[in-house]
């Protein structure tokens, strides 16, 4: 599947329109004229976004996010393969609307983050820091040491708001994704899928 079949995963606030990853492309704004820009969907209160833990009558809404956005379950990443039904996952709710996900897997000493994906009509709300931030207690909670990411070299949205919460670039794997992919894929603003991005945070 090519970029461009992909489901819309952002907001143009430009154009007012839900764009697929191809359609995407950075634009250096100042943050104050950031601040200007037209929303998808009215802002949603703060105190009416909430997260809940995904038990198993709640596996369909955890499958439609992925699927939504990944077109698959499993993903492949730290050289295995996580499937979302083992992960824990962690749902995120704007007033009822379902709005994101989180999914992880914990062992001893880190957290893995598996998925992270928020609805392009409630991005930009915080609710991606607030998954994030939601992750980093857990593993506080449950002694870990390290909380890891992996994502891809296109994938500017995601590296920015991982720095922004505190992880640091720990490893790049050159080609790691197109190897497996067995293919090239064009990804975000049609910057070629080809490198795992690893990205950790101590917690
Ligand atoms: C990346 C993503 C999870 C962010 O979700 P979100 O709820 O909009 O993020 P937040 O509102 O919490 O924003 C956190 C930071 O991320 C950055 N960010 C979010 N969306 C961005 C975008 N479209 N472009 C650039 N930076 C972006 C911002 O710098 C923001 O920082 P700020 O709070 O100082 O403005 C969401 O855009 C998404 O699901 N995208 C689709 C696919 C994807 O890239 N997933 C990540 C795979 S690992």
């Amino acid at each position: 599947m090519g970029a461009s079949d992909r489901n819309p995963q952002f907001y143009c606030p430009l154009r007012d329109r839900y764009i697929n990853v191809g359609e995407a492309d950075i634009l250096v704004v100042s943050t104050e004229a950031k601040e200007d820009h037209a929303k998808p969907e009215e802002a949603i209160a703060e105190s009416n976004i909430t997260l809940k833990r995904a038990y198993e009558q709640d596996m369909d809404d955890v499958r439609e996010v992925v699927e939504y956005f990944w077109d698959e379950t499993e993903f492949y990443c730290f050289d295995q393969t996580f499937k979302v039904e083992e992960c824990t996952n962690i749902l995120a709710y704007a007033e009822d609307d379902l709005a994101g996900l989180l999914s992880y897997k914990r062992n001893d000493q880190t957290l893995h983050i598996v998925v992270l994906n928020v609805y392009p009509e409630h991005q930009g709300q915080g609710i991606a820091r607030k998954l994030i931030r939601e992750a980093i207690e857990i593993a506080d909670k449950n002694r870990c040491e390290t909380v890891k990411v992996a994502t891809t070299n296109d994938d500017i949205p995601a590296i920015c708001v991982y720095q922004k919460m505190g992880f640091r670039l720990s490893e790049i794997l050159p080609g790691a994704v197109a190897k497996h992919h067995g293919e090239e894929l064009p990804g975000f603003a049609g910057i070629p899928v080809l490198d795992e991005i690893r990205l950790e945070r101590p917690v």
